[in-house]
C-alpha cells in the first residue's frame, strides 16, 4: 500500500505515515491550512469531527499534537473509512470512524469541535480536476451545495460552544458560503488566508473558468500568466 510521509505543517520536525490509495483523495494544500488554523486557534478540545475525513489525516495530525482528547470521523466514502481506520490503528490512535453523509451517521452526537472538509469546488472544474479523480465531490455548479448544508445542519451536533472550522476555496461562490455562515452563526471569523497558482490540470480550461468567473461561481485573479485563486479558512460559532 503507498505510504505518504505527512511532514506536519504544525512541526516540520514531525513526520507521520499515512496509507493512501487511487480511491481516496489525496491531501492538498487546504489539508495543510486546517491543521495550521486550528491548531493556531485550539489549545484542547474534548471531541472533534473531522468531516469529509478522506485518509483521517486531519483529525490524526491534530490528535498526535495533542490538540483533541477523542476523535471522530466520517466520510461518504467506505474507502476513505478503511484507510481513517488503518491510518489510527497504526498510529495508535483510537477513533470512532463512520461512513456518513453529512451529518447522517451522527444523530444524537454534539461536539466540541467539526471540521468540515467536504468537498467543496465547483463541480463543473472538480469533474475535469485530478483532485477528485474516483473521489466524490457533487458540490454543485457554485461549488457551495456540500458547505450550505453543512452551515444549516452543524448546530444540531455543536455544543453551546462548540467552533466549527470551514475552508472557502475562491473555486466557489465564496459571498454565498459566507452569507450562509452568517445567518447560522453569531461569530464568522477568517483566520487563514493562502493564494496559490491553479494546477495545470485546470488552467489548460481557461474557457470553463472564465464563464464561472463571468456568472459569480467562481472566483480567481490572472496575474503574471498564471490563474490565481485563494484559500480562506473560518470558524465559527454560534454564542
Ligand atoms: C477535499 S476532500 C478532504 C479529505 C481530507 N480532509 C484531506 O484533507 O485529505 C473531501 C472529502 O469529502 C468527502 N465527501 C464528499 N461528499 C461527502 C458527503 N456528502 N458527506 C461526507 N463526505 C463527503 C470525499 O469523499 C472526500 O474524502
Amino acid at each position: 500500500m503507498p505510504e505518504l510521509k505527512y511532514i506536519s505543517p504544525v512541526d516540520q520536525a514531525k513526520e507521520i505515515s499515512f496509507s493512501f490509495g487511487d480511491e481516496v483523495f489525496m491531501p492538498t494544500a487546504t489539508t495543510d491550512f486546517l491543521i495550521s488554523a486550528v491548531a493556531k486557534e485550539i489549545l484542547h478540545s474534548d471531541t472533534l469531527l473531522d468531516l469529509g475525513c478522506g485518509i483521517g489525516i486531519v483529525g490524526l495530525t491534530l490528535f498526535l499534537h495533542g490538540k483533541v482528547g477523542k476523535l471522530f470521523a466520517s466520510d461518504v466514502s467506505k474507502e476513505a473509512i478503511d484507510f481513517t481506520e488503518d491510518n489510527a490503528a497504526k498510529l495508535n490512535v483510537a477513533v470512532d470512524a463512520r461512513v456518513s453523509d453529512i451529518f447522517d451517521g451522527w444523530k444524537d452526537h454534539k461536539f466540541d469541535l467539526v471540521i468540515n472538509d467536504i468537498s467543496g469546488v465547483a463541480d463543473p472544474l472538480a469533474t475535469i480536476s485530478k483532485w477528485f479523480e474516483n473521489v466524490p465531490s457533487n458540490s454543485g455548479r457554485d461549488g457551495t451545495d456540500n458547505v450550505r448544508k453543512v452551515l444549516s445542519q452543524v448546530g444540531d451536533y455543536l455544543t453551546p460552544e462548540g467552533k466549527l472550522f470551514f475552508p472557502i476555496i475562491s473555486l466557489s461562490d465564496v459571498d454565498r458560503v459566507l452569507d450562509c455562515a452568517k445567518t447560522h452563526f453569531h461569530s464568522v471569523e477568517k483566520v487563514f488566508s493562502k493564494s496559490w497558482f491553479l494546477p495545470e490540470d485546470l488552467e489548460t480550461h481557461s474557457e470553463v473558468l472564465q464563464l464561472l468567473r463571468a456568472e459569480g461561481s467562481v472566483n480567481y485573479e490572472f496575474k503574471y500568466g498564471k490563474f490565481v485563486c485563494y484559500t480562506d479558512i473560518y470558524m465559527a460559532q454560534r454564542n
